[in-house]
């Protein structure tokens, strides 16, 4: 459950966490019109720190566009906002979500005339998958349901209405005890998970499915894409056929929230040697040593949150 702080940002003002309330008849309600982010400030050495703010805006300044929703603030102007946000909650760890949608105003489904609000919110987060889940691996199984076609909802979009495909694909695999679920692209490749990209091992080189295949542009698959190069493991982008999970060394997810979780067994299939192999290890080890400050942030992931001066 969520934890509340002290403040959210609303069109450039903070506002207690309580007042942050839309109209019901907001446009964003009856028609998912909202675009958002999911970001991870983490503890490092030197205090809080972001991980890739500027990616994650980017992504949300993107995902308006596609939309023709005008967000009315630059990138620079939200960037400075969420590290204010983090700073003024005095949190030292937190998930930041940032939601640009349609509000109230006009009830027709073009929405053009539905004034903007946007909202930056955050609170405190544990792991996604569970801590468990980060050394011995989840169990998953590949979803009756594809992930949304192209050109029905833009994938490259992190749009609110994306995610009642992905409520689909988490419920019936969790109902059926798994923790997750793949799905499909249209063409019956793999794409993704409700919230996770796919990345498979096999032979030493890392697959995972291109932008075609209805994936979000996950900035930690960008992320572990980075990593693996810099240490010399390839990174192949290519159409990913269903069975080649089952014959995989190693399958894994990356995404701000499951960061980078090993898969263990698919369609209760054993994957490789049904733990965490060497190479998602590997990557793991980089990812939260450059996170938790442990490692030079070589390539200036990590944005730092002053701390709040405490009064004596
Ligand atoms: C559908 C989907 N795919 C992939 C990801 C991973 O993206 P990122 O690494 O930017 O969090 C997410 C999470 O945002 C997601 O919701």
């Amino acid at each position: 459950m969520l934890t509340p702080t002290e403040k959210i940002w609303h069109n450039g003002r903070f506002i207690k966490w309580d007042d942050a309330k839309i109209h019901v008849l907001s446009h964003v309600v009856s028609y998912g019109s909202s675009v958002f982010e999911g970001i991870r400030c983490y503890e490092t050495v030197a205090g809080p720190a972001i991980f890739r703010l500027r990616e994650h805006v980017r992504r949300l300044v993107d995902s308006a566009k596609i939309y023709r929703i005008e967000v009315g603030f630059s990138m620079d102007q939200l960037c400075d906002a969420m590290v204010e946000l983090v700073s003024v909650n005095n949190l030292q760890s937190c998930y930041l979500r940032p939601i640009v949608l349609r509000g109230y105003g006009d009830i027709g489904v073009h929405g053009t005339k539905c004034p903007t609000e946007v909202y930056l919110a955050c609170w405190e987060w544990g792991k996604y998958l569970g801590e468990e889940a980060l050394a011995s691996g989840v169990d998953v199984c590949i979803s009756s349901w594809n992930r949304i076609a192209p050109n029905t909802l833009p994938a490259l979009a992190k749009a609110g209405a994306n995610y009642m495909n992905s409520q689909l694909i988490r419920m019936e695999a969790n109902i059926n005890g798994y923790s997750e679920g793949i799905a499909l692209d249209s063409a019956g490749y793999i794409s993704e998970g409700s919230g996770e990209n796919v990345f498979v091992v096999r032979d030493g080189k890392i697959h995972t499915p291109p932008l075609g295949s209805s994936v979000l542009p996950g900035i930690t698959r960008d992320t572990v894409i980075q990593l693996a190069q810099g240490m010399g493991i390839p990174v192949i982008e290519t159409l990913i056929p269903r069975e080649m999970l089952y014959i995989a060394d190693e399958v894994f997810f990356s995404g701000t929230a499951a960061e980078v979780t090993p898969i263990r067994s698919i369609d209760r299939i054993k994957i490789g040697i049904g733990r965490r192999g060497p190479i998602t290890e590997k990557i793991q080890s980089e990812f939260f040593g450059i996170v938790e400050g442990k490692r030079p942030d070589q390539h200036g992931w990590l944005t730092p949150v002053p701390q709040p001066v405490v009064a004596h």
